[in-house]
């Protein structure tokens, strides 16, 4: 590929010469592991608790129930122990966090070029999902292994774990991460690698730049406690916990439960659930192609509109069709539920699932960048946490009605986007305060607290 200087998706911001070379390439599939190993988690335990080999051995009473014909359709798998074996994963995470939160977006987001940036950082997302729909795959198979089927699909939990243990010996640190500990010739080295040009001079100026500033501020979760702080705050802790609101874990987590819930055998929900994972691979690719052209806002504002509908003729199929003790749906019905968590899982894919994760990683300044991610990593935890502990209950108590809970939260989604997200298409990293959060209608009037905010100077 030749170097090239190139002017960002909007022709409004300029931006720094550099190539896609092989290096970059290579850390991300190596950084990508992370979200393989991420995947694969949220993915497994849904099939393994939906597998009656396990649920024998530590959950007798939930057989049992399952086993029951008279039992409340609705309330089979409602359980707060089998609901903590999945949920209890996501307590772990959000205490690592708090130690950890340099993970992979953020990385990816440092030593992305800026006009890729968006679909760099989605590749994170891509390899969730793949990393999910392998779990899929695996439980689809190892469903039909008895008695022991459940322990492959935990064990081969360690193999993108080892990837990634392994890979992080060969990756490098961002230029970014060097020259803020004073590593200067070491960053400036780094930064030329990576961008595969000798001119780097401008880039380089800017990170040193931003380093210099950042380090002036020497206690960043104070910092981020600040007014000036709050706008990328309150939007990457919203993304989150909004993404978790529209319902998407009841579904990685559960699909198989919940297609057993409508009528679908065993191996019928396993493969619907695979199902739902190919959708899901395939709509994050689409979301790479477009999360730089058609930018972040309209991706969002789409799905809101079509999760919404998924939701809602879910919740009435469920409402009219499926009765607590009565039969399940029938064929027809149960397919056509199917259909529609693909609808909505698609959504989901190509805005909220990637876009969650990398505005975040990319609206911070950097001395707050690594600390203001934190909060957005555990408020995902934490709130993937909630969903996992009581998708099942509320599934039981509120039956139909679970749908339009999460559909009343994508529409308060919805309306937060539209008035109050800005766009960050092409923006570099380290302009964001200039280029967009003093030009929001709303979020302006809280930089004007300049005094402690590090103003860097678009180059
Ligand atoms: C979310 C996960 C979710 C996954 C689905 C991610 O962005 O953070 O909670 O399971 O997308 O693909």
């Amino acid at each position: 590929m030749a170097p090239a200087v190139v002017v960002s998706g909007s022709g409004e911001h300029p931006e720094f010469e550099g190539r896609i070379t092989v290096y970059v390439i290579v850390c991300v599939i190596i950084a990508a592991f992370g979200g393989l190993m991420f995947g694969y988690d949220i993915g497994i335990s849904g099939g393994v608790t939906s597998m009656d080999d396990f649920l024998k051995e530590f959950f007798p009473a939930v057989y049992r129930k399952k086993q029951h014909v008279l039992e409340n359709n609705y309330c089979k798998y409602d359980n707060q122990f089998l609901q903590l074996f999945t949920s209890s994963l996501y307590l772990a995470a959000l205490i690592a966090s708090f130690v950890a939160s340099k993970a992979v977006p953020l990385f990816l987001s440092e030593i992305a070029p800026a006009r890729i940036r968006g679909a760099l950082n989605i590749s994170f997302q891509l390899f969730i999902t793949i990393g999910i729909l392998v779990a899929n795959l695996i439980n689809y198979f190892t469903s039909n292994v008895h008695p022991h089927g459940w322990r492959i699909s935990l064990g081969i939990a360690g193999v993108p774990a080892l990837m990634l243990c392994l890979g992080s010996i060969l990756i490098c640190e961002t230029p970014t991460s060097l020259i803020e500990r004073n590593k200067i010739e070491e960053g400036r080295k780094v930064l030329r690698k990576i961008r595969g040009v000798e001119n780097i001079d401008d880039e380089f100026d800017s990170i040193v730049h931003a380093c210099e500033m950042a380090r002036q501020v020497k206690d960043p979760f104070r910092k981020l406690m600040k007014p000036v702080s709050r706008p990328p705050l309150i939007i990457a802790i919203c993304l989150q916990v909004f993404q978790q609101f529209t319902g998407i874990n009841a579904i990685m987590f559960y699909a198989p439960v919940l297609f057993q819930t409508v009528g679908f055998g065993n191996d019928a929900a396993l493969l619907s659930s695979v199902i739902t994972g190919l959708v899901n691979v395939f709509s994050t690719v689409v979301s790479v192609y477009l999360v730089d052209r058609a930018g972040r806002r309209f991706l969002l504002l789409e799905a809101c509109v079509q999760m919404l509908i998924s939701h809602v003729i879910i919740g009435i199929i469920l409402l009219k069709e499926l009765k607590t003790t009565a039969d399940n749906l029938t064929k027809g019905e149960a397919t056509f539920v199917v259909v529609m968590v693909c609808l909505f899982v698609m959504g989901f894919a190509w805005s909220w699932g990637p876009i969650g994760w990398l505005i975040p990683s990319e609206t911070f300044p950097l001395e707050t960048r690594s600390a203001g991610f934190a909060f957005a990593v555990s408020s995902n935890m934490l709130f993937t946490f909630v969903i996992a502990q009581a998708f099942l209950s509320m599934l039981c108590h509120m039956q139909a009605g679970i749908f339009f809970f999460f559909a009343g939260w994508i529409v308060i989604m919805g309306v937060f986007t539209w008035f109050l997200l800005p766009e960050t298409k092409g923006v570099p990293v380290d302009s964001m305060v200039d280029k967009v959060w003093k030009q929001h209608w709303f979020w302006c009037s809280f930089m004007a607290d300049d005094d402690l905010r590090t103003d860097v100077k678009v180059v």
